[in-house]
This record gives structure tokens, sequence and C-alpha cells, in this order.
């Protein structure tokens, strides 16, 4: 079995007691915290910033945070997250003008480098990349908001991108964002997925242990 990780988004989260809700979901067996970071530029929604992570980090926060950048331009803020205390930090390429140059400061700033592929992103710009990032993050749904349906065709993605890092032989996460929810994750998973983020199908079930235990539990079915 492949080494899967449930990694609730923040977004659907009670953010007027922020630390509580994530300490909660960690608690119900969550292994990575996804937060994501809108600027109403890049996408038409605004949310957190450094200073939010940095404030989970104070209350306890210790599990690996995976910050979702999803703002234009990228590379004045990154060793802001990075000093916040962020683990992985990704970006989506259309967003920056040197994406070389944005995975080599994500890894200076002493995070892990990530790309962002939008469902209509070519699986071209991994071309280059694939030997400097450590995780790639497909959108199962246009980014900007939660609660969104998967989009079916994603499904197909997974698994050019699941063969692309076979083939590399590289340790990448292959993490899928949007509209996960318990009844498709093992599809998900079967394509080739290893990191399942999943927002509202968490946060706003009314026990998050049961519906983490479920989506492992499908995890665990798949041969
Ligand atoms: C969307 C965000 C997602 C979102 C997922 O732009 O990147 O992380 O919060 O939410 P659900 O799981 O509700 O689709
Ligand atoms: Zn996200």
């Amino acid at each position: 079995m492949r080494d899967y990780k449930i990694a609730p988004s923040i977004l659907s989260a009670d953010f007027s007691r922020l630390g509580e809700d994530v300490k909660a979901v960690i608690d119900a067996g969550a292994d990575i915290v996804h937060f994501d970071v809108m600027d109403n530029h890049y996408v038409p929604n605004l949310t957190i910033g450094p200073l939010v992570c940095s404030a989970l980090r104070s209350f306890g926060i210790k599990e690996i945070i995976d910050v979702h950048l999803m703002i234009k331009p990228v590379d004045r803020i990154i060793p802001d997250f990075a000093e916040a205390g962020a683990d992985y930090i990704t970006f989506h390429p259309e967003a920056s003008d040197h994406v070389d140059r944005t995975v080599n400061l994500i890894r200076e700033s002493g995070c892990k480098p990530g790309l962002v592929l939008n469902p209509a992103s070519s699986l071209t710009y991994l071309d280059n990349c694939l030997d400097s990032i450590d995780m790639i993050l497909l959108m199962s749904v246009n980014p900007g908001f939660g609660g969104q349906k998967f989009i079916d065709s994603t499904l197909n993605k997974i698994t050019k991108v699941r063969s692309l890092i076979d083939k590399a032989g590289k340790d990448i996460r292959l993490e899928v964002d949007g509209g996960i929810n318990i009844d498709n994750i093992a599809e998900v998973a079967k394509a080739g997925a290893d990191t399942f983020v999943a927002g509202s199908a968490i946060f706003n079930s009314n026990d998050y242990a049961k519906t983490i235990k479920s989506m492992k539990d499908k995890l665990q079915s798949i041969k």
C-alpha cells in the first residue's frame, strides 16, 4: 500500500477558533494541514497569510503544514512562509515568471517545493522540474473556493503524473485537491494519488474522526 496521507484544507475550518479546529482535525487522524492562500488577484477570493501560519505554530500545531499558494506574484512572500513554519510550499507555474527560480527560492528558504496544475494546465510544466520538486498538486476543481464538485477528467491526469513520477524514480508526493470525499477517495487513490486534500468533506462533517477513518478505510481496501 502507498503511504497515503489525508490533508484537510483549513479553508473550511472555523476561522473564529482556528487553532482549536486544526488541533481537533489532527487529533481526529489527519496527517497534513493544507493551508490555502488566496489573493483576490490570481484567484477571486482572499484568505490567509504567513501571520496565520505562524499563529498555528505558536498554538502548538506540530504536524506538516502544506502551503498552497494561489497568489501572483509568488516569490516575495516565500521567505515569510518559511519563517512562519511552512513545510511544503506549492505554487501555480502560471503565476510565476521564472518557475525554476521560484522552486529554488522555496528550497533555499528551507521548505519543500511543489508545482500545482489547474484542471486545464498542461503536464509539460513538469518536463523540466521533476528533479527539483517534492510535490505535484493536481487541482480537481478550479482554484478559489471550497465545496466544488470533483472534475472527473483529473483521474486520467493523475494516472499520467503517477507514471511520470514512477519512471523518474523520484520521491515526489502526488496530491489531489478539490471535491474529494468518502465516496470518491478510493478512485482518486487507484488513479495514483497518495495525498488527499479534503476541506468541506471533513470540516462540514459532524464527526471528524469518523470521516477521516472512513476515508482511511477506503484507502486500506485498495488492492
Ligand atoms: C480550492 C482549494 C482547496 C479547497 C478544497 O481552491 O485549493 O484546497 O479548500 O476544498 P474541498 O475539499 O471542499 O473541495
Ligand atoms: Zn488547496
